[in-house]
């Protein structure tokens, strides 16, 4: 399945290798960093089946303090993280069957202005989610993995200058 058609036009944006899962997770741990002074914001990721959506969220809900067990949502769509003084709300909408299903999932109390929203499969909800932060690409190459950053300009130049430090 390729959704390559939702990708934010921006092909000037440089892929940043990810070797391995430690390196996605800690590319969701910049993410984070880069997000840091934001009370709310709202995260694509884009990428096909097994691409490492969640265990970008897992890097980028772990660095905020979650330390429990961090999985897709699958058939809950959302999962909700009270982390510190920061709200994260965790979304798989693989299996949503139509967008305006979206509106039942029960987001009344997580305004993307107060809450960070990390998405994958955003193009499930495509025309009824608010315009993305930043929108993050993952692609395999081979066994690895790479990452492109899109959006926001300076939310994306934040995550690309942590990246570029960092792995
Ligand atoms: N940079 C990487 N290099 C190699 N393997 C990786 C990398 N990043 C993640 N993985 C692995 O890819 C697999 C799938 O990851 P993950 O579940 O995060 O994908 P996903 O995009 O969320 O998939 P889905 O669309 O099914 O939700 C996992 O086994 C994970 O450890
Ligand atoms: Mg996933």
């Amino acid at each position: 399945m390729s959704d390559s058609s939702a990708t934010p036009a921006n092909a000037a944006a440089p892929a940043i290798p990810l070797a391995d899962a430690s390196a996605t997770e800690a590319a969701g741990a910049a993410l984070a960093a880069a997000l840091a002074s934001r009370p709310g914001a709202v995260v694509f990721l884009h990428g096909d089946l097994g691409a490492g959506k969640t265990t970008l969220a897992r890097g980028f809900l772990r660095a905020l303090g979650a330390d429990g067990p961090v999985r897709s949502p699958t058939y809950t769509l959302i999962e909700p993280y009270t982390l510190g003084a920061r709200t994260v709300v965790h979304m798989d909408l693989y299996r949503l069957a139509d967008p305006q299903e979206w509106w039942t999932l029960g987001l009344d109390s997580y305004a993307p202005s107060q809450t960070l929203w990390l998405v994958e499969w955003p193009e499930r909800a495509a025309g009824v989610l608010p315009a993305p932060s930043v929108a993050l690409r993952l692609e395999r190459v081979g066994d690895a993995r790479r990452l492109t950053v899109h959006g926001d300009p300076a939310v994306a130049a934040a995550l690309r200058s942590r990246l570029e430090v960092q792995l």
